[in-house]
């Protein structure tokens, strides 16, 4: 089987504080969206890429990605998610039955990851996501009258992980839930977050930490590092 997936690509980067969107900024030569759209081209199961742009992107046309066969550029939208459904829209469900969804900012995703993630969910035929188990001790804090930082409790960690990208789900189920979130007010930080508000399953597949999301500044040179050590440049 064969897959297309969604890149999201329409956000502004705020907490990046670059004079551009974070997706354009460089790392060894290479804009993270190139990077991005670059790793999933080359999977052997991965066809074709959509791409979320904002409306009013000045960038992608100085981009090597602008001609590329295998990528359709989509508007953007407000919020991720309204991104990702416009993506989503122009998906041709019976050509692509499964769609990955992968942030633009994650560059770093191997693929190993993204075939256990397509493995995991079509063996069971269940959507899912990538994700990292939590290391940390994790506590819940509050602010208190007098704007202290305090701690309630400890939060059992077993149970927690940082949810990542690509999220992979039947395509029509994904919209559906989408759909009917947005015009219920849920909250939609990511896919799995409108599929567990739909009460659908999704499976938790183990990925590597080291498939971050380039959010503060300090994060590039982490990518950087990843990016390298991924393509053994890491010595030269
Ligand atoms: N994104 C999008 N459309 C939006 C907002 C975000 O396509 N309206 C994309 C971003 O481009 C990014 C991914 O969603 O690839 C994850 O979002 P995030 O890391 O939060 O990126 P930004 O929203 O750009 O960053 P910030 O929240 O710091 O402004
Ligand atoms: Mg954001």
């Amino acid at each position: 089987m064969k897959f297309i997936a969604i890149v999201p690509a329409a956000g502004v980067g705020k907490r990046m504080q670059a004079d551009c969107p974070k997706q354009y900024l460089s790392i060894a030569n290479k804009t993270i969206l190139e990077h991005t759209v670059n790793k999933l081209l080359s999977h052997p199961k991965i066809e074709q890429v959509i791409l979320s742009l904002d409306k009013n992107d000045q960038y992608f046309n100085r981009s090597p990605l602008v001609n590329h066969p295998k990528v359709i550029r989509v508007n953007g939208g407000k919020e991720r998610v309204d991104s990702v459904l416009n993506g989503l829209r122009s998906v041709d469900n019976k050509t692509y039955p499964w769609v990955l969804v992968h942030d633009a900012a994650r560059p770093c995703v191997s693929h190993q990851d993204i075939d256990q993630l397509i493995t995991q969910c079509l063996a069971n035929d269940t959507g899912g996501i990538l994700a990292s188990p939590v290391r940390d001790t994790m506590k819940r804090g509050c602010v208190n009258s007098a704007n202290q930082q305090l701690i309630i409790n400890t939060v059992e960690r077993e149970q927690l992980w940082h949810a990542l990208t690509p999220q992979l789900y039947k395509t029509q189920q994904l919209m559906s839930a989408i759909e009917q979130g947005l015009a219920n007010g849920w909250s939609i930080t990511d896919e799995s977050s409108a599929i567990e508000q739909a009460n659908l399953d999704s499976l938790l597949v183990a990925g590597s930490s080291e498939n971050i999301k380039i959010t503060h500044p300090d994060d590039l040179l982490l990518a950087e590092f990843y990016l390298a050590k991924q393509s053994g440049t890491l010595l030269n």
